[in-house]
């Protein structure tokens, strides 16, 4: 099978072309175009300044997508299209002027496309499901070996700029949140303590950095302490507004004693004290969850899962707590998003009789055929 897929939710242009069977997922081409340095002089993503990247990027993205995919002739020109099985496309969540630009080209492609493959099909998916399926995209792995580590019960964080969750899947496409952020996501956070720290945009990659930045570590030992808030609240629910209001606070009084963060020392401390509460509010939370729910899988996925100590702090605690558990998260480059996790996503709800699944693929397939329409605040 064939899948185009395209994500367009928040300030990623992507595409992807995978071709997909039971035994592997190959990758034939998964191009994204960024617009960061659009949105870095605003500190942000200005979402009606997204919608028209997107809707400038979209036939770009679509053409280098396919000749990567090899649907190419001799004379150059992109042909053999009626091999596209399905396309599929993000319909939330997201920023819905945003989504419906990836929708709407995504249902002209179709238009156009049908006429040469009358059994071409278009599907909405989710972003969250592309974050957690991400954990398949391996880029020499035999998919059923991925496929035998998701065991279920399995229990997912998703950490990403717009998203801090707390996922129960019970089995194959069957999703539960149990926690989710109040306010500020974990990578919303990161980027906001970023900009008070003049850093640039996106600000988690760079936090990270600095925070990683051995040669100052031995001179920085830090007697600064943030919050970690709601670290022991019952539920699985998270806060991280709190916390970024402690680091402003904190930037005003160091202010007054004459401290300002041009002094890199201070500011890597900071860096490096305001990832370790987010790491250890997100690492607690999901193995009590992880325990309460006995899952036998624990699964990493969204843009903050780049983050090395997150993935690495989270596979110690693991292996120490919760031996026997699989412990599953995507190579880095598909953390951020892309649109070859959805394509991922797409394949599991258009298999219908996966002899490696469970009872729940490809359950939702007839009614996702049809009447694509955006959701900003799609759920799982
Ligand atoms: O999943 P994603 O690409 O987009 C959304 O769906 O939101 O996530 C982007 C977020 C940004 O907030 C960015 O700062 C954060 O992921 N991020 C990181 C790292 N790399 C990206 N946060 C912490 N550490 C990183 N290394
Ligand atoms: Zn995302």
């Amino acid at each position: 099978m064939i899948i185009l897929a395209i994500e367009t939710s928040c300030d990623e242009t992507a595409i992807s072309v995978l071709k997909a069977d039971k035994n592997k997922f190959e990758i034939l081409s998964n191009i994204v175009a960024s617009q960061v340095k659009i949105h870095a002089k605003w500190g942000g993503v200005v979402p009606n300044l997204a919608k028209r990247e997107h809707q400038r990027n979209l036939p770009i993205v679509l053409k280098k997508a396919l000749k990567k995919a090899g649907f190419v002739n001799l004379k150059s020109q992109i042909s053999n299209l009626k091999d596209i099985d399905l396309i599929a496309v993000t319909t939330g969540p997201g920023l819905e002027p945003c989504l419906w630009t990836g929708i709407n080209f995504a249902q002209e492609l179709y238009k156009n496309l049908k006429s040469q493959n009358s059994n071409l099909k278009i599907i909405g998916i989710n972003h969250m499901e592309g974050h957690i399926l991400s954990v398949l995209l391996k880029e020499k792995s035999n998919l059923k070996s991925q496929i035998s580590k998701i065991e279920f019960p399995a229990m997912a964080l998703l950490v990403s700029g717009g998203h801090t969750e707390l996922v129960l899947i019970k089995d194959w496409l069957k999703y539960k949140v149990i926690g989710a952020t109040r306010d500020d996501a974990a990578g919303e956070a990161f980027d906001k303590v970023a900009k008070m720290l003049g850093l640039p945009y996106p600000g988690g990659p760079e936090i990270a950095k600095l925070a990683a930045r051995t040669d100052l570590a031995e001179t920085a030992r830090s007697v600064l302490k943030l919050p970690r808030p709601m670290i022991n609240s019952k539920d699985y629910d998270f806060s991280f507004s709190g916390l970024k209001t402690a680091v402003l606070y904190l930037l005003k009084d160091l202010k007054q004693k004459g401290l300002t963060t041009d002094d890199w020392l201070l500011k890597t401390n900071i860096c490096r004290e305001f990832q370790q509460a987010v790491i250890d509010v997100l690492i607690k939370k999901t193995l009590r969850a992880a325990k309460e729910f006995k899952v036998k899988t624990i699964i990493l996925g969204g843009g903050v899962a780049a983050n090395n100590e997150l993935r690495t702090q989270l596979g110690e605690k693991i292996k120490k707590e919760l031996p026997i558990t699989n412990y599953l998260l995507p190579i880095t480059k598909y953390t951020t998003d892309n649109a070859a996790m959805i394509a991922a996503a797409a394949y599991f709800h258009a298999i219908t009789c996966p002899p490696s699944l469970r009872s729940g693929a490809g359950r939702r397939e007839k009614d996702k055929t049809k009447n694509l329409k955006a959701d900003g605040n799609l759920s799982l």
